[in-house]
């Protein structure tokens, strides 16, 4: 690949940012407790250290001897807090061992010490006690009527607004162990070691709050018969953090994405749209990308499609011929072009290039081609760059002429330059969202709350 080297700098970014970092599980007294060994045991399979702390009520749920030995260390429990083999206090010990800490998951109760410096257990003082340099991803499950209380309401949103805090609310429903559905079930473990990830990678960053962005994400197939499509290998991962990762800094989110390859867990918080061909890709851009501050299409649109998909199965001989009369087929129209045609003033448009070979060269032709703001060069041939790896690589390019090389690194840290690149170009021009105030800096609203 000729172009701009790839430095070590980025290329340490790689490393998964979970490694050899410390992280403290405190689990408080809510049902979901019980999926904090599967937590342990995922943190740990990305190279970090953990250690667990339960309140009493989570003490009932889950085996503290469970967690001892899954984590390697001993478990802390209430009754921890202030024995004489303990030379410091427990809970300055533990607060000023972590990296970060991860609350998982985070009760009523507890939110209301937090919120109010409540340090009447070992889990609350520790908390409390963690210093500033430490940041807190919380998830919160609770029953939907204790979650929608205006008391645990009024709390969230004044946690929400905590520096260096991370407040993941429940999934906006599921089938909860009082027997109801609707809000309250705590997100996947995948999406906390997604959160927890991020925030290791780039700090707890709400820059994006007030901001709309769609998001393309997938393959497009496009029917030949009711057995047979057209397609590619997208897996979808690229524009799937792209978008969770816009969420995690409070960018309100909508996907379009086709078929997936990821876990369903990472579009837990994201208004998600499923589509199959380019038409129905083409449909829901017109209905969403009017007035959103950024599209970034990841989408990997197929380019040619069958004129007229046959209702039934065709013969396999039959077929060959169909396949090799050029007239069947029709190319699938621009929809990039289309949205930079179409742009509304201050829209970012962000484009990918899935090249082999020489890239750059390529690479700005395209951009010139399809005029929008930023196109990422993705160098499909090079090992750990192409579709569904968990890494990437490539250069971003920019309306200007400027090149940066970005990677090897992981797909979601890629993701949050992909952001800083929008963001950057957002400060040349005004907001467009309705209500949109905040810029970067404070959390004001809560645009990952379930009820906003
Ligand atoms: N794209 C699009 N509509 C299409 C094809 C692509 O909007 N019909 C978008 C993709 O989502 C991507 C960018 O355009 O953001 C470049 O896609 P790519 O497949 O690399 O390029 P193509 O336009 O298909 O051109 P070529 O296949 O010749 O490289």
């Amino acid at each position: 690949m000729a172009g701009p080297a790839i430095d070590a700098t980025t290329a340490a970014m790689a490393v998964d940012p979970l490694r050899g970092r410390r992280i403290l599980l405190a689990v408080t007294g809510s049902i979901a407790a019980v999926k904090a060994p599967s937590l342990v045991t995922r943190l740990q399979a990305r190279g970090a250290e953990v250690r667990c702390l339960l309140s009493p009520s989570a003490e009932r749920l889950v085996s503290p001897v469970a967690l001892a030995c899954l984590s390697r260390h001993p478990c802390a429990c209430e009754n921890d807090q202030w024995q004489h083999g303990q030379p410091r206090p427990l809970h300055i010990d533990l607060a000023e061992w972590a990296d970060l800490v991860l609350l998982a998951p985070l009760s009523a109760a507890t939110l209301a010490r937090l919120v109010h410096g409540q340090a009447d257990q070992l889990l609350a003082s520790t908390l409390l006690a963690r210093p500033a340099s430490c940041p807190l991803v919380a998830a919160a499950a609770m029953n939907t009527d204790m979650w929608l209380a205006p008391a645990v309401q009024r709390n969230w949103a004044r946690f929400d607004a905590e520096p260096g805090v991370l407040p993941l609310p429940p999934a906006a429903t599921g089938l909860l162990a009082c027997d109801r559905r609707g809000p309250g079930r705590m997100v996947e473990p995948a999406l906390l070691e997604l959160a927890v990830a991020s925030v290791l990678a780039r700090g707890v960053r709400r820059d994006l709050v007030g901001r709309s962005l769609v998001v393309t994400a997938g393959p497009t197939r496009e029917a030949i018969d009711p057995a047979r499509f057209l397609s590619n290998p997208s897996s979808g991962r690229m524009g799937v953090l792209l978008a969770q990762a816009a969420r995690l800094r409070g960018a309100r989110v909508v996907l379009i994405h086709g078929p997936l390859q990821v876990d369903p867990a990472w579009l837990e918080g994201l208004e998600c749209q499923a589509i199959v061909s380019a038409a129905d890709l083409e449909q829901a851009l017109a209905l969403n990308a009017p007035g959103a501050d950024a599209v970034l299409m990841a989408a990997a649109v197929a380019d040619q499609r069958w004129r007229h998909p046959d209702p039934a199965k065709a013969p396999k001989q039959a077929l060959q011929q169909r396949l090799a009369d050029a007239a069947s087929w029709e190319a699938v129209p621009d929809l990039l072009q289309q949205l930079v045609a179409r742009r509304s003033p201050g829209q970012v448009l962000l484009g990918f290039a899935a090249h082999t070979g020489d890239v750059l060269p390529q690479a700005r032709a395209k951009l010139s081609r399809k005029g929008c703001d930023l196109l990422f060069a993705n160098p499909i041939d090079a090992p750990g760059a192409g579709f569904g790896s968990e890494t990437n690589a490539g250069w971003l390019l920019d309306a200007g002429g400027a090149v940066e090389a970005i990677g090897p690194c992981s797909k979601l840290s890629l993701a949050h330059r992909l952001l800083d690149a929008v963001a950057a170009r957002w400060n040349q021009a005004p907001v467009l969202s309705a209500g949109s105030a905040t810029e970067a800096g404070g959390s004001s609203s809560s645009s990952m709350n379930v009820l906003s």
